[in-house]
């Protein structure tokens, strides 16, 4: 009785299969046998399947889930309105009228004043590298930092430690704090949102008016101090813009793209301008700055963020917590959360997979950073070693 379907029992196995689908069994044990049996009559590839090829695949799509979906996205999602993208043109010998003029604006007989808003989370040096490329032309540089991060941990009030390293700003500083909602469970976003509606009465205590320019724009997206000063010149600017910014990863070494758009300059109007940092419009002004994610200092910062920003859930293992791993996925510009990236075409899906090439170029970069290399060396080329802890 064993000639048939019995090849797949190893021999030590044999003498149960013999035991349980021989006459001999229990009553209790009758149903158990059945089952084998039944098994036993599948043949070697349905075992296979059922068994290696089946689990295999659940567990694929659990590890997977997220590079399968975003693979397939094109299919499901169309990508978003094409902005219309305002050629920038700059040169430093060139003068401003001439600049204006350039764009198709006209150049106003004062420069209006400008509000850079932030809400700040634990980027000291991002914020010292942004708020020294602002300087000159910032009226009042507007800061609020809450005791709870998006995502309901509660966090030092970072910016309030650090306070003596931006004694440069004293003068022109309005600095907010607010006290975390602590609500367990909730989406981040409305942590967010929440933060998001007290940094517009701060920016009113602050003094905006109708007219001033306000930059929308998270710390780590920096508008080239440049850019600021033609749009607080020119008139007949668009009233609402977003700045294309160039898109790096955990450096300056890793340029990703130059698709980064949230940052924007509004010209203010009370009543009706709110803080967002969406799509807004649908104008947008060519390479105006740098957005430098993930770059951080110390390991213990990746972490942080990556418990504490929006998209947390991305965390979907313990290990990508690891700071071997995270240094090591530092070191050669691959993605810490191990996703594909989030485009719209299998045409660019494909040309982004695999790490981010390595950039040799530290030219355009902000003024502050160069002039400070040594102190700020992790975010140039060639140093992606970080400080553990
Ligand atoms: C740019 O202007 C400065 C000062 O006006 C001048 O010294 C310099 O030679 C100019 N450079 C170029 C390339 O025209
Ligand atoms: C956060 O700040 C608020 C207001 O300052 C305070 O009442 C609250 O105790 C703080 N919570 C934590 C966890 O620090
Ligand atoms: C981004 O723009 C800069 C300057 O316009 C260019 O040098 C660079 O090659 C661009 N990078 C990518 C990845 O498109």
């Amino acid at each position: 009785m064993m000639q048939e379907g019995g090849y797949y029992c190893s021999k030590k196995t044999d003498d149960i299969c013999e035991d349980v689908c021989g006459q001999e069994s229990t009553r209790g044990a009758l149903s158990m046998s059945r089952l084998r049996c039944i098994l036993r009559g599948l043949d070697f590839k349905s075992y296979v399947l059922l068994f290696i090829i089946v689990p295999m695949c659940i567990l694929g799509i659990y590890i997977h889930g997220q590079k399968i979906t975003y693979f397939l996205r094109p299919i499901w999602e169309s990508p978003p309105k094409p902005f219309i993208e305002i050629p920038h043109y700059y040169h430093e010998n060139v003068s401003m009228e001439n600049l204006c003029k350039l764009h198709g604006w006209g150049i106003r007989e004062s420069p209006r004043r400008v509000f850079d808003a932030v809400l700040f989370s634990n980027e000291v040096d991002i914020l010292s590298i942004r708020w020294n490329e602002l300087y000159p032309y910032i009226t009042q540089f507007v800061l609020l930092e809450s005791n709870s991060t998006f995502t309901g941990l509660p966090k030092p009030l970072v910016f309030a430690t650090n306070r003596d390293k931006f004694k440069f700003v004293k003068s022109r500083l309005t600095y907010g704090t607010i006290g975390g909602r602590f609500k367990k469970g909730e989406n981040p976003f409305v942590e967010e949102a929440y933060q998001r509606v007290a940094l517009d009465q701060l920016l009113r205590i602050a003094g905006i008016t109708d007219d001033d320019l306000l930059i929308m724009s998270d710390v780590d997206e920096i508008p080239s101090r440049h850019t600021i000063n033609l749009l607080r010149w020119c008139d007949e600017t668009p009233a609402v813009l977003h700045l294309r910014l160039r898109n790096y990863l955990y450096s300056f070494e890793f340029l990703l793209d130059n698709k980064s758009w949230r940052a924007s300059v509004h010209r203010y109007q009370t009543g009706k301008t709110r803080y967002a940092h969406y799509r807004q419009t649908d104008y947008i002004l060519s390479d105006s700055g740098w957005h430098c994610s993930f770059c951080f200092r110390r390991i213990s910062e990746f972490i942080f963020k990556m418990k504490a920003y929006s998209h947390n859930d991305r965390v979907r293992f313990s290990h990508y917590l690891n700071p071997s791993r995270i240094q090591d996925v530092i070191c050669r510009g691959a993605d810490l959360f191990d996703m594909l990236p989030e485009e719209y075409t299998f045409k660019e899906i494909i040309g982004k997979l695999g790490p981010i090439p390595h950039s040799y170029s530290a030219v355009h970069l902000p003024g502050h950073l160069l002039q400070n290399a040594d102190k700020y060396k992790y975010l140039l080329p060639g140093n992606c070693k970080r400080e553990r802890g």
